[in-house]
């Protein structure tokens, strides 16, 4: 059903981007970078300008269903779509999965914080890290399973409100944060040993902030305009995110000595608690955190289950998987077995080196895409 319009697609887009990346990856990155850690999200963003312009301009030429997939179909052939078909179902499971532990992590935080309950170990983590079943991770994929499959415009009204709510909480954590901003912690701005070097490799990591512009255009069959509204949501959204990015990678190393930021499981909640010293304003990050990674997941979802559409009804998946229910007009079947299959996944996985495998995913996909349009 064609019920997305500009705004909401925007919308979409920043939902995909903005969680665990800057939520947690940013205390995993600055181990590298110090606070060039700026820098690094500067140059992520800009890498990802071009990929973005790429996606642009295909998205308004071809407006159908499927991204990375569909593109590749149509400027490279059946058997590059069908690499990248499987290449993004690997992309947006993994992610899908690693994400979600993320939120569980938070959320066991939250408990912890607010009510002083804590759950068992045995089942808020995956095995080799402590525990048997994550169960909260999985349990948030089919929930968000269910509200996918409940129809495309409650699916964009959610992701509208949470977005909202995410940006208002980043935006926040800015006003909190720049009142404990200092330059000396600025200094030496290079890793000891690392230079430049360890910026790179910090943008590397911090790449996987951006992923989610390219979800956008997972959605063209279901946009008002598409020519005019999805390369306008592919480049605002992207925009909007790394203006974002930049202020926020500000504000916590001028906040923060970059060695208490590195390696903190919730860093910018520890930026406002420790750095600021104002916990209240810690415990609405990680509220915020969890609303965010939720539309992630979100997101994520909704763009992988409208690839597998696109893949079966060009006969590269079995054609009755695409079957839409005629009710709420949704691939309920496709996403039925990937709410199932991922929350599997979110169960057992641990999130440790998923971060870099979802980066090489994606990067290979807009590599596909970026030789399409040349
Ligand atoms: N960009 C997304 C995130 O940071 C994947 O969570």
């Amino acid at each position: 059903r064609r019920a997305v319009g500009a705004v909401d697609l925007t919308a979409l887009g920043l939902g995909a981007i903005i969680g665990t990346g800057i939520f947690v990856i940013i205390g995993e990155a600055i181990t590298t970078s110090g606070p060039s850690i700026v820098l690094a999200f500067l140059l992520a963003g800009v890498t990802c300008a071009f990929s973005a312009l790429a996606f642009a301009e295909l998205a308004s030429s071809i407006p159908v269903s499927g991204s990375a997939y569909t593109y590749s179909y149509a400027t490279l052939g059946e058997l590059a779509a069908w690499i990248i078909g499987w290449d993004l179902i690997l992309e947006y499971g993994v992610a899908i999965a690693g994400v979600s532990v993320g939120w569980g992590q938070y959320f066991n935080e939250l408990l912890d914080s607010l009510f002083s309950l804590s759950l068992p170990e045995s089942i808020t983590n995956p095995p080799g890290e402590g525990g048997t079943v994550n169960i909260p991770a999985a349990f948030l994929v089919l929930v968000v399973a269910g509200v996918l499959m409940i129809g495309v415009r409650e699916t964009a009204r959610t992701n509208t409100v949470m977005v909202f709510i995410k940006l208002v909480v980043l935006l926040l954590f800015l006003v909190l944060g720049v009142t404990a901003f200092t330059a000396d912690n600025f200094d030496p701005f290079f890793v000891e040993g690392e230079g430049l070097g360890g910026t790179v490799t910090a943008a590397s990591l911090i790449f996987f902030a951006y992923i989610g512009f390219d979800a956008v255009s997972t959605s063209g069959e279901e946009v008002n305009r598409p020519a005019r509204d999805l390369p306008r949501a592919i480049i605002g959204s992207l925009a909007i995110a790394t203006a974002l990015y930049i202020a926020v990678a500000l504000v916590a190393t001028g906040a923060l000595p970059f060695e208490e930021l590195n390696g903190a499981e919730a860093p910018l909640a520890t930026v406002l608690s420790d750095g600021a010293g104002i916990g209240w304003g810690a415990d609405i990050i990680s509220f915020g955190a969890l609303v965010a990674i939720t539309s992630v997941v979100l997101t994520l979802l909704y763009g992988q289950s409208r690839i597998l559409f696109a893949m079966s009804r060009d006969g590269l998946l079995p054609r009755f998987v695409a079957q839409v229910n005629p009710r709420t007009r949704t691939p309920v079947l496709i996403i039925g077995i990937l709410g199932l299959v991922f929350a599997a996944l979110a169960a057992v996985v641990p999130l440790s080196e998923i971060v870099e495998l979802v980066n090489i995913g994606t990067l290979f996909a807009f590599f596909v895409v970026n030789i399409g349009v040349i």
